[in-house]
């Protein structure tokens, strides 16, 4: 089966296709215009998606070696996400599958997140465990088998790479936040400053950032760069905070689901001293990270998962809407 994933639910622009499981492309176009103003700005961002979206998925029919009459089906993110960035990519998917007479499957970003883990490791298995991090989301998942998801835990306030992002605002560093932070914490030592770590001292596995993050600007209020204080170690120390956050809770995670298994999905799995923490902490579990183009937003993950709902016997649909607000659970 060939099958068409569009993703456009926040400021990636992303088509990709795959065949039978296998990813033949994935094309991600990134709206850099966003960075002048610190933070995506949903005007403009469907603009960017309205103008691209056509290219977009000319190139990756073009880069899989394939034409648009080689389709069997679309799958399309609905949400969650911008309302206007989703209707973008759902009214061209719907048309697209209309005109060509294939099934088109409503697909869940946090989802596609998740399952871009089978395309780091094929071999992964249920049940396991999902740290899901991205710009708007910080939750774990007890993933049981496809549509048996149980909540285990999420923030209370901002996600973890809201975290990233604020403090990268913070620090006058550029938007998004997590890769200018990661970068700019290179060479720092990450136990300078003790920055709060939300929610560590009962067995919870919530999340909470907001506190981090006005503790930092009450740091910088005071901080003046010297022989002694380096903003290197203050950034490495910010993001430690962040990364322990979640390490603990996974840890604690996998434990009360005595699951074997861990994977991270999401923006924010990207980040390497996560990854690094992670894999340390939880030395005989096993720790699946997807690469590296596959934990920001991208279209292989959509149209994978796209494939393996049709393959668990999901129809096609053109009567869905989007879902600004679709969970889960
Ligand atoms: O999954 P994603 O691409 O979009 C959403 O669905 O939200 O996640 C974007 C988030 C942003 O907050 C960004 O700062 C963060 O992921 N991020 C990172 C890294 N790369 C992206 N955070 C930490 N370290 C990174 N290397
Ligand atoms: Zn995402």
């Amino acid at each position: 089966m060939i099958i068409l994933g569009i993703e456009t639910s926040c400021d990636e622009t992303a088509a990709a296709i795959c065949k039978n499981g296998r990813i033949l492309s994935s094309i991600v176009s990134s709206q850099s215009i966003h960075s002048q103003y610190g933070g995506v700005v949903p005007e403009i961002a469907s603009r960017e998606h309205e103008r691209l979206l056509n290219l977009i998925v000319h190139n990756a029919l073009n880069e899989a070696g394939t034409n648009l009459t080689d389709l069997n089906a679309i799958s399309v993110t609905h949400g969650p996400g911008l309302a206007g960035t989703l209707l973008t990519g759902v009214t061209f998917a719907k048309g697209l599958a209309l005109g060509l007479d294939i099934p088109l499957i409503p697909i869940n970003h946090l989802e596609a997140h998740i399952y871009a883990n089978f395309l780091a490791d094929s071999s992964l298995k249920y049940p396991f465990v999902c740290l899901l991090v991205s710009g708007g989301h910080t939750q774990l998942w007890h993933v049981k088998k496809m549509n048996h998801y149980i909540l285990l835990g999420e923030t209370r306030d901002d996600a973890a790479g809201e975290a990233f992002d604020k403090g990268a605002r913070i620090f006058g560093l550029g938007y998004p936040g997590g890769p200018a932070i990661e970068q700019a914490a290179r060479g720092g030592n990450p136990c300078a400053y003790s920055f709060p770590r939300g929610l560590m001292n009962d067995d919870s596995l919530e999340f909470s950032f907001s506190g981090l993050k006005t503790s930092l600007l009450y740091f910088m209020d005071d901080y003046r760069e010297s022989q002694t204080m380096k903003i290197q170690d203050v950034i490495a120390s910010y993001q430690e905070a962040i990364v322990e956050s979640l390490v603990e809770k996974m840890r604690r995670a996998i434990h009360i689901t005595k699951t074997d298994t861990g994977v991270i999905a999401g923006g924010v799995a990207a980040n390497e001293r996560l990854r690094e923490c992670l894999s340390e902490s939880l030395p005989n579990i096993r720790i699946l990270f997807p690469d590296l183009t596959y934990c920001t937003d991208n279209a292989a993950m959509v149209g994978y998962l796209g494939e393996q709902k049709i393959n668990s016997g999901m129809v096609g649909t053109l009567e869905f809407d989007v879902k600004p607000n679709l969970s889960m659970s």
